[in-house]
């Protein structure tokens, strides 16, 4: 790996706990009891240590959607695991990795809203503003990226391959030239 760390262990922490006791602190009168739902498979890593500093009683949920291939995104969108709790009258709170065109955030809350709840609220550990195509406002933020780097670690992957990393990393051309070739080379 030649590409720079963008959050190591410490960090992400630091960011889970803040963004935690916020989440817990706006929700905490809510009349009926909120449910956080992580977008798999990118959000599962944040999703779990962002749910350790929630400390207020919560339901969980997943949604699954497809949209990447490589490091482009296809721009079809596709559900592949709706909710399973009823979120009628709830806040949902959405957990994503990054946000980056803003495509599949904008699909996701659409979608979550015809499940009747009280409200939608977004939280993701990245936004990619300058990429933004269409605009979807996120409530809790843990990093705002600048540039166009293409992440990789701690739920972002390369063609499925780096969730497992402890840390995210912005992959340079020869990471990125790597990861292809094990894909490849996996895919034979
Ligand atoms: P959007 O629809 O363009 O906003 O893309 C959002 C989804 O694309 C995220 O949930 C990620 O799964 C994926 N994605 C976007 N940027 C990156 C990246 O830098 N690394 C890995 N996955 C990414
Ligand atoms: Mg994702």
């Amino acid at each position: 790996m030649t590409g720079k760390i963008v959050l190591n262990k410490e960090q992400i922490e630091e960011i889970t706990a803040k963004l935690g006791k916020q989440i817990s602190d706006d929700l905490r009168n809510d009349k009926k009891l909120p449910v956080i739902v992580g977008v798999m498979k990118g959000s599962l890593n944040f999703m779990m240590d962002l749910l350790k500093h929630i400390d207020i009683p919560c339901y969980t949920d997943y949604i699954q959607i497809s949209s990447y291939s490589g490091t482009r995104s296809t721009g079809v969108i596709k559900l592949v695991k709706d909710l399973s709790y009823d979120c009628r009258g709830r806040t949902v709170l959405i957990v994503e990795d990054i946000v980056d065109t803003g495509n599949s955030m904008s699909y996701l809350i659409k979608h979550v809203k015809t499940h009747a709840p009280e409200q939608v609220k977004v939280c993701t550990l990245f936004d990619k503003k300058p990429a933004r195509v269409t605009d979807v406002h996120c409530d809790y933020v843990g990093q705002e990226i600048t540039g166009n780097e293409f992440l990789i670690g701690y739920g972002l992957d390369y063609n499925e391959i780096g969730r497992n990393l402890p840390y995210v990393f912005a992959a340079s051309p020869e990471d990125v030239e790597e990861y292809k070739k094990l894909f490849e080379q996996d895919s034979k």
